[in-house]
C-alpha cells in the first residue's frame, strides 16, 4: 500500500515539474514565466536608475575643492614617519638591514622637501602669520600659492648632514605631521601650533631627552590656512621632526606625541570624542648588543 502511494506521489511531483498536458512549468506556462521574467527585469531596471539618479545628484552637491564633512573633525589628526607596522619602530642598531627601510622610508618622504624643489615650486613667504588668499567671487578656487617648507629646517633630522637621521647612532628622528585639514574660517588664533613629546607613564625614566627641529616643534603659521588638494597642488605639509637623544636601549618606550594651542576655533569644539584626535602614541625599540 505505502510503496503504491508513493509511486502516485513523485508522479505528481514530476507534473508539478514538467506537466505535457498543459505545457506547464512548475505550475506556469511559458507566457506566465515570460511576465514574471519582464516584471523583473523592468523592476530592476527601475531600481538601477534611481541608484544612478540619486549617485549623480549626490556628486553634483560635492565641492571638489573642500570636502563637505570635513569640519566635523575639530582636532586635526596626526601621524609620524616611519611608520612601520602598528606605529612601531624597532631595530638593531648593530644589523643596517633592520633600519635601513626607515631611512628609505624618511628618503622618499623628504624628497619634495629638498630647498630646491621647493624654490622651484613654492613661495618664500612671510613667517608668524597666515598666508591668506582671497578665495571668493571671481578668484573663487583658482590654484593658489603654498608656502615653503625646506628641508634644512629639520636640521640633524633632514637627512643632509646625517643620511641616517641619527638610526645608526641609536638617536632615531621621527617626524610628525598633522592631516590635512582645510579650514572655512580664516580668523582665529596669531600662535602657532605645537607639538610635545613624552613617554606614557611607566617609561618615563627611559626615554630620555628630546630634541625638536625646528627648536620650537611648531607648525608655522605660514602654511594655513589650507585651501585644500585641488587649489593648493603644491602645498607641502609642515613637518615637526623629534629626536630621541638618550633613549634607553633594549627595552620598549611608549611615546605620545600631542598637538598643543589648537586654531581657537577648534579649541572650543574640543570635546570627549575629540580628545584623542590631537595626538600620536608609538612604539619605540633599539636593541643594542
Ligand atoms: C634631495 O636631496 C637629497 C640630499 O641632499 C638628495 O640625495 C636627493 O637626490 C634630492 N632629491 C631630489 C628629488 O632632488
Ligand atoms: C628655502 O631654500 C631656498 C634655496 O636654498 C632659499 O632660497 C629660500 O629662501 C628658503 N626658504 C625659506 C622659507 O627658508
Ligand atoms: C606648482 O609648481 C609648478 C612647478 O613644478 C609651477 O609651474 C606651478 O605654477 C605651481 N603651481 C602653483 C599653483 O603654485
Ligand atoms: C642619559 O640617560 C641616563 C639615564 O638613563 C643618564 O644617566 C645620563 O646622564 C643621560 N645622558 C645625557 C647626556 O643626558
Amino acid at each position: 500500500m505505502a510503496k503504491e502511494d508513493e509511486k502516485k506521489e513523485s508522479g505528481e511531483w514530476k507534473e508539478f515539474f514538467w506537466n505535457p498536458r498543459t505545457h506547464e512549468l512548475l505550475g506556469r506556462t511559458a507566457s506566465s514565466w515570460g511576465l514574471i521574467l519582464l516584471f523583473y527585469l523592468v523592476f530592476y531596471t527601475f531600481l538601477a536608475g534611481m541608484f544612478c539618479l540619486t549617485m549623480y545628484v549626490m556628486l553634483l552637491t560635492l565641492d571638489d575643492y573642500k570636502p563637505t564633512w570635513q569640519d566635523r573633525l575639530a582636532v586635526p589628526g596626526m601621524m609620524i614617519r616611519p611608520k612601520g607596522e602598528a606605529l612601531e619602530i624597532m631595530y638593531k642598531i648593530d644589523e643596517t638591514e633592520s633600519w635601513d627601510s626607515y631611512i628609505q622610508a624618511l628618503d622618499n618622504f623628504l624628497a619634495p622637501y629638498n630647498n630646491s624643489q621647493q624654490a622651484m615650486t613654492n613661495d618664500d613667504c612671510p613667517p608668524d602669520k597666515y598666508f591668506i588668499q582671497e578665495d571668493s567671487g571671481e578668484v573663487r578656487n583658482n590654484p593658489k600659492r603654498s608656502c615653503q617648507f625646506n628641508r634644512t629646517i629639520l636640521e640633524e633630522c633632514s637627512g643632509i648632514n646625517d643620511r641616517t637621521y641619527g638610526y645608526r647612532d641609536g638617536k632615531p628622528c621621527v617626524l610628525i605631521k598633522l592631516n590635512r585639514v582645510t579650514s572655512q574660517s580664516q580668523h582665529r588664533s596669531l600662535q602657532a601650533p605645537f607639538v610635545t613629546c613624552g613617554a606614557k607613564k611607566e617609561d618615563s625614566d627611559s626615554i630620555g631627552e628630546i630634541a625638536y627641529f625646528p627648536p620650537s616643534g611648531s607648525f608655522n603659521l605660514m602654511y594655513y590656512p589650507y585651501y585644500g588638494k585641488r587649489a593648493q597642488v603644491n602645498y607641502s605639509q609642515p613637518l615637526v621632526a623629534v629626536k630621541f637623544t638618550n633613549i634607553t636601549f633594549n627595552m620598549d618606550v611608549n611615546v605620545e606625541c600631542k598637538i598643543n594651542r589648537l586654531f581657537s576655533e577648534d579649541a572650543t569644539a574640543v570635546n570627549e570624542r575629540d580628545k584623542f584626535s590631537g595626538r600620536v602614541s608609538f612604539k619605540l625599540r633599539i636593541n643594542k648588543m
